[in-house]
């Protein structure tokens, strides 16, 4: 049997949204520079906002002029909490502005009070793929120390302005994305960097990420001083890279594959350096802007609980000169965007997370994208009801068998939102569909889906009845 207070709900983020990106005085961010892509295309950067190219973040699904509709139907699903995050550069537009954007805190105000109209709680993220683009274009973006001032203040005008209305927080959206320096989308969504072609990309990438640390143990610190009642998370990617094999060398592969993913959460939870990166550091020669105040900072600022996104596993296979080959898992099927669909993982890694940190974990992410069709103002979405049911029944396993602690499971997305990694309105992960022209003329355009009316019942039997 569940605890009575386990947090149902859904998740989106601000920038896949919201829309209104020039309104009421926000700034550019990262992501409004991002062009529409597709499974075979990636989005592109573009150097500043152009007239002939297509952001979708832009209009996102305007949330911003219909979130009393849409908070309206989260309510009716039942929502025990609403995972969103809060748009940067609606608060400081530039991001280095000594006052912040009225408008914009007050946006921010209205939705959390329509969420406690109806007891929703909201669970925060400050940091979801989106800073100002002013910040990556003229401070370089998490390559300057001066980042993590800007975050502080930004972190810290949230935590006071809406200290009666959130709780739950966690600073940066799937932090471990970094390690993955191969495609660019990840350090620019997440710290607002493009690698140049002459740099020590693996060096970078650990300065960036060492600054995000400090930032947000500064942060997890301030949210404490201003009420002691402030849970404060991390928020990590967390899919399991198997071993490709019983082979030992492919089993060694794996131990290293999930040390990369872990790094990210061993330092924040635990609030320092692991020592086989210190090891790393050594033998590839890395110079890292780290001081002992810094350190002090790190474990003083450990977090609270793990947010984390299941989406899907992988393989490792050993490589002599990498430590390991990551490759797709062929036990399992896959979405139509390639995604491997593995619900045993979910209770695979909440077991190992748990082992590894004896934190509370919180799973804020988990779903499909798929192509759903609307006919008759209907989404039979069997597909999406197939996969949350199987994932939530090795959640509740991992919960009631293996007793690991969990807050709660934040379905993505709790409405259609647009796609992250291509832009696309069509990668639908939603429970409430979203009609983009309806959209485009004014209106809000939201249908309840058949996954609704499931998801539904799950809350109300507090997972009871799957
Ligand atoms: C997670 C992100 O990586 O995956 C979300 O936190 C994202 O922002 C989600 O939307 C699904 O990814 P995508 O690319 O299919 O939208």
């Amino acid at each position: 049997m569940l605890d009575k207070n386990f947090l149902w709900g859904g998740a989106v983020a601000a920038n896949q949204y919201e829309g209104a990106w020039n309104v009421d005085g926000k700034g550019i961010s990262v992501a409004d520079v991002m062009t529409k892509g597709s499974v075979n295309q990636p989005r592109q950067i573009t150097d500043d906002v152009l007239h002939h190219q297509e952001y979708p973040n832009h209009l996102g699904i305007d949330f911003y002029h219909h979130y009393q509709e849409e908070i309206k139907l989260m309510a009716e699903m039942g929502f025990k909490c609403f995972r969103l995050s809060i748009a940067w550069s609606r608060i400081f537009p530039h991001g280095d502005e000594d006052k912040p954007n009225e408008a914009g805190l007050a946006f921010y105000d209205r939705v959390f009070a329509e969420c406690w109209k109806y007891q929703m709680e909201p669970v925060v993220t400050l940091s979801h793929f989106e800073m100002p683009f002013y910040l990556a274009k003229h401070y370089g973006g998490w390559r300057n120390r001066k980042m993590i001032d800007f975050f502080l203040k930004f972190a810290t005008t949230c935590f006071q302005r809406y200290q009666s209305k959130v709780k739950y927080w966690m600073t940066f959206n799937e932090i471990n994305n970094l390690i993955d320096t191969d495609d660019p989308f990840n350090a620019w969504t997440g710290a607002g960097v493009l690698y140049q072609e002459d740099e020590n990309v693996e060096q970078t990438m650990y300065q960036i990420s060492h600054y995000q640390f400090v930032a947000s143990a500064l942060a997890v610190q301030a949210a404490k001083k201003i009420s002691a009642d402030n849970q404060v998370g991390c928020m990590l990617h967390f899919g399991p890279i198997y071993p490709a094999s019983s082979q030992p060398l492919d089993q060694m592969a794996s131990v290293k594959a999930m040390d990369r993913r872990f790094f990210f959460s061993d330092v924040q939870v635990r609030g320092a350096y692991p020592d086989y990166v210190k090891q790393l550091w050594k033998r590839h020669h890395l110079q890292l802007d780290i001081t002992a105040d810094d350190l002090a900072t790190l474990h003083r600022g450990c977090v609270d609980y793990i947010g984390f996104s299941y989406y899907k596993s992988s393989v490792a296979e050993f490589d002599s000169k990498t430590d390991f080959k990551e490759k797709p898992n062929p036990h399992v099927s896959k979405s139509d965007w390639g995604w491997a669909i593995d619900p045993v993982g979910l209770r695979y890694i909440l077991n190992v997370a748990y082992e590894r940190y004896q934190k509370p974990l919180f799973i804020v992410e988990n779903g499909l994208g798929a192509y759903d069709k609307l006919e008759n103002n209907q989404v039979n979405d069997d597909y999406r009801i197939q996969y949350l049911q199987a994932h939530v029944v090795q959640m509740l396993k991992a919960i009631e068998l293996d007793g690991v602690q969990v807050l709660g499971y934040t379905p993505w997305a709790a409405i259609d939102i647009v796609s992250a990694s291509t832009g696309e309105m069509a990668k639908r992960y939603g429970l409430i569909y979203v009609n983009l022209p309806e959209v485009q003329q004014g209106k809000a355009g939201i249908y309840r889906k058949k996954s609704f009316a499931w998801y539904q019942k799950v809350i109300a039997t507090n997972g009871e009845c799957l």
